[in-house]
């Protein structure tokens, strides 16, 4: 069994995974309205990606004898006025992401719970390329994104990006 306050925080996890899920299911949704195929790919694998962290997490307490709840997934209400505001909502929300993960990693750690550290290691990992990632985007629609010949040949590097399973299985 888990400590208390360390399930409670997992348990929250699995909802802001979800949640990451369904805002950028929301913004690959953004991006195939504006005929933007290979962005609209980037984050729906994305949202795949994010689908699979919730499982991890919730695998992770179901593995340690601790009972699930399952709460409501708010609604992504972010309006993009323009792309920028998708690549740059999506730098927030992982900064966010990652700063609930270093909570739970803190309160793991005061507790001496080990186990917990070193589920949580894989997605310290994870967070610091997804920021990463999420700055590299920008740069690049920065460099890129004003000139739509170039803007296609993004598009068309962001379409070539590929689902694969998450290296952590439990
Ligand atoms: Fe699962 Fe992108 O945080």
């Amino acid at each position: 069994m888990l400590n208390k306050k360390v399930s409670a925080l997992l348990n929250e996890q699995i909802n802001k995974e979800l949640y990451s899920a369904y805002l950028y299911l929301d913004m690959s949704n953004y991006f195939e309205q504006r005929g933007l195929n290979g962005f609209a790919n980037w984050y729906y694998i994305q949202a795949q990606e994010e689908r699979d962290h919730a499982m991890l997490f919730y695998r992770y307490m179901l593995n340690n004898g601790e009972a699930v709840t399952l709460e409501a997934i708010a609604k992504p209400d972010k309006i993009f006025k323009a792309d920028m505001d998708v690549l740059q909502a999506g730098l927030e929300h992982e900064e966010y992401v990652t700063a609930s993960i270093n909570n739970i990693y803190a309160e793991a750690s005061k507790i001496k719970d080990f186990r917990t550290m070193q589920f949580l290691d894989w997605f310290v990992k994870e967070q610091g390329e997804e920021e990463t990632n999420a700055h590299e985007l920008i740069s690049k629609m920065e460099l890129f994104g004003n000139d739509p010949r170039s803007l296609y040949m993004l598009n068309q590097e962001l379409a070539a990006r590929v689902y694969s399973a998450p290296s952590l299985t439990l």
